[in-house]
């Protein structure tokens, strides 16, 4: 790790710690939160706040376990928030110590509530500087996730999952044509199987070559997967059941797909109307809760992708893993049976329907396909091939699901799981 002792100042401290505490308590996701939070910051103090944040909530489960095990009782809130930054700014970003502690008591003398504990969190923090804990994976996630992941995908899979909550993804990028040598290189891109490209570049995307003139669009390469599944050709009629941010819909469109993009929010569905604007590909949207649309309409081609827990975003909203909680897996699962029905009557006769959701829980993925097919005879599991959508032969299941997780490719992707059914003509 190198030497980089961040800005001086308190500034991005303070917005890094408003932007942990917004996400763990499920109030914005950083991207989100971040032009608020960064009001006056200038752009390398952002940039820092940005990296504190996301560095303090992908290692959130090492910080978690090497705070409980150097102290005897929790401390409060504020003070233990205090400890997660110096902790990540000490341990995990290569900030010198000196500037670590010491930008973490100054934040503690600054508030009342804080000041007391200066004691306490300069022994814990230089504690841990003499003696670091070990950097194991296993402990980056909850115990509860690991526990399900190892049941579900074996030990080996489960370590390996765990071993990308603590990296920095890449960008990965869709294009509406395939682009040449030259945007390629501007990009410092890759092509990855399937066709997306993984570049190089950090920064905003706003400044990068292609984005104005909407050659391409932010899409994890894992995220790409699904719709490719489909296989849309030219004039075929395609319903995007959950449309937003709309990814898979300029994919569709992209295809040359007539493409309906459905969402229940309104809100959300802004950002997809000025996606096709930019990218100047063509959608129908349509703002209804998918179960109630009245449009008697069905299609060739339907993709669900369906509400979940998010588990497989780990990458870019490391908090998804600490906001989960097995209730909440049961009650998603109940929506994505129902959105299931739903899209199972807007495929036409003889169509065929795509369901993914970028989720590790079984219960949302393989368990609701499964339970589909009983619910459904008129449908069947069509197996994608070995090699096909791009996805790694390590994603394809025996029955031809596909279970994307997030080693499966170097570099890491979002986990997804994706299945293809045809309905009977
Ligand atoms: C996983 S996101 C979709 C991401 C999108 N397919 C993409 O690739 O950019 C799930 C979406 O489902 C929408 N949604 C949730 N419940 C819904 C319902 N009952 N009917 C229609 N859309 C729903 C949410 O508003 C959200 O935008």
């Amino acid at each position: 790790m190198t030497d980089q002792s961040g800005p001086q100042g308190l500034a991005p401290r303070r917005a890094a710690l408003t932007l942990i505490e917004g996400a763990l308590e499920r109030r914005a996701g950083i991207d989100e939160a971040l032009p608020i939070s960064l009001g006056d910051l200038d752009p390398r103090e952002r940039a820092f706040a940005r990296s504190l944040a996301m560095t303090a909530l992908r290692r959130h489960g090492q910080i978690e376990r090497a705070l409980t095990d150097r102290m005897q009782k929790p401390p409060p809130e504020p003070v233990k928030a205090l400890l997660r930054i110096g902790v990540a700014q000490a341990l995990y970003m290569g900030v010198a110590d000196h500037a670590a502690v010491s930008t973490t008591l100054d934040l503690a003398q600054a508030e009342q509530p804080t000041r007391p504990f200066k004691g306490l969190i300069n022994a814990v923090l230089r504690g841990l500087l003499r003696e670091p804990p070990k950097d194991d994976p296993v402990l980056l996630a909850p115990d509860w996730l690991y526990a399900r992941w190892t049941a579900a995908f074996g030990a080996e899979a489960a370590r390996g999952i765990a071993a990308q909550i603590a990296e920095e993804p890449a960008t990965d990028l869709s294009f509406r044509e395939a682009p040449d040598e030259a945007l390629l290189q501007d990009l410092e891109g890759v092509v990855l199987p399937g066709g997306a490209v993984r570049s190089a570049r950090r920064g905003d995307l706003a400044g990068w070559p292609g984005f104005d003139e909407g050659l391409w669009w932010v899409q994890d390469a894992a995220a790409a997967m699904p719709a490719r599944l489909l296989n849309l050709k030219p004039g075929e009629t395609a319903l995007d059941l959950c449309a937003a941010p709309g990814g898979k819909t300029l994919q569709m469109a992209a295809a040359g797909a007539k493409v309906v993009a459905l969402d229940r929010s309104a809100k959300r569905l802004e950002r997809v109307r000025e996606n096709l604007a930019r990218t100047k590909l063509e959608a129908e949207v349509v703002a209804s809760p998918a179960e109630s649309w009245s449009d008697p309409r069905t299609f060739d081609a339907v993709l669900l992708d369906a509400p979940c827990t998010a588990t497989g975003t780990f990458r870019r909203q490391p908090e998804v893993l600490w906001l989960a909680k097995p209730p909440e897996i049961a009650k998603l699962a109940m929506v994505q049976s129902r959105l299931l029905d739903a899209a199972a009557t807007r495929t036409r006769p003889g169509g065929r329907m795509v369901y993914c959701v970028c989720s590790l829980e079984p219960e949302e993925g393989e368990g609701q396909i499964a339970a589909f097919l009983k619910r459904h005879p008129d449908f069947t599991l069509v197996r994608a091939r070995p090699g096909e959508a791009g996805a790694p032969e390590a994603s394809l299941r025996a029955d031809g699901t596909l279970r994307i997780l997030p080693h499966h490719m170097e570099g890491g992707m979002d986990g997804f799981f994706a299945a293809r059914l045809a309905r009977k003509a």
